[in-house]
């Protein structure tokens, strides 16, 4: 997370307390994530598909899959999928939603599969949680033939993704950003496409390139935008999770406030951009 992460930390990332953090955060969002987010991130499946050149009888992996929307999508194209996730209970959520998918309790950075399994590989917003991406990116490479096309979203940095931009900015004016969560890596490094393009090149892809996708985030209302972040994420959800009953309701107010542009005909539509990155194994 930008500020966050960025500013007031200036110790080293634990890898092994960053996952743990993040994995008791997942188990516990489950539910809320899939309540608040599927129709904001199913919005980058579609350049993802375009992006991996999806045919179908090809084998796809999904990783991060989450509640499975992306493993859906692939598997509705034709291909051969199989999806994984490092955390049980969005595994159990994906299989009770898309019993007819093959989904695998596994790490990113550490994939369960022989060399050369896959056609297509993918990572739908999963990039920004992993304590190491760089090992997640060199699994993709290495799970792929060659021909392979591997693709991943990140959120587009706060200014474009303003859903963080508020709910950060409300933590800051209003609450206190300095709560003792592990440090993970910077939550928007990967944001613009010389980063994007850098990490894939540099774990092997050939012809990385990317574009950015305008998506919106409906919501019906400023409580409902705050319990996405508090109840579905466990990275800015843990950062409000940490605050004083006070600060959080100071934090609460002040978030009503910063989306008032946002609420069209008692909808809030907030734009929420991504940077789709993708590249070839030759
Ligand atoms: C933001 S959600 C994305 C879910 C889904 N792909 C989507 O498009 O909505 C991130 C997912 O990454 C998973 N995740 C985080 N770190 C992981 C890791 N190291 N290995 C596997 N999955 C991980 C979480 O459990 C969560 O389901």
């Amino acid at each position: 997370m930008t500020k966050q992460a960025d500013e007031n930390r200036s110790g080293a990332i634990d890898p092994v307390a960053f996952r743990q953090f993040e994995h008791s955060g997942w188990q516990s969002v489950a539910a809320g994530y899939h309540d608040y987010f599927e129709q904001l991130t199913r919005q980058a499946i579609e350049p993802l598909l375009d992006a991996l050149h999806v045919e179908p009888g090809k084998a796809a992996l999904d990783i991060a899959t989450g509640p499975g929307y992306m493993a859906d999508a692939l598997a509705r194209a034709g291909t051969q999928v199989t999806a994984i996730d490092f955390s049980s209970h969005m595994v159990a959520r994906a299989r009770e939603l898309y019993s007819e998918i093959t989904f695998i309790e596994a790490d990113a950075e550490q994939l369960p599969f022989a060399d050369e399994q896959f056609d297509l590989a993918v990572s739908n917003f999963g990039m920004l949680h992993f304590p190491r991406p760089e090992r997640a990116v060199r699994e993709a490479h290495r799970v792929l033939r060659n021909q392979g096309r591997f693709a991943f979203s990140v959120w587009s940095p706060p200014e474009q993704a303003l859903g963080f931009k508020i709910i950060l900015d409300a933590v800051f004016a209003a609450g206190n950003p300095d709560v003792p969560i592990p440090p993970g890596p910077p939550f928007f490094q990967f944001s613009r496409s010389e980063a994007a393009e850098g990490l894939l090149e540099q774990s092997g892809f050939a012809n990385p390139a990317t574009s950015v996708v305008q998506m919106t985030w409906r919501l019906a209302s400023a409580d409902a935008f705050f319990d996405a972040f508090y109840s579905g994420t466990p990275r800015t959800g843990g950062l409000l999770r940490a605050q004083t009953a006070e600060d959080l309701a100071n934090i609460r107010q002040d978030v009503q406030a910063r989306l008032a542009p946002y609420m069209v005909r008692q909808e809030l539509q907030i734009p929420m951009s991504c940077l789709i990155a993708w590249g070839e194994k030759i």
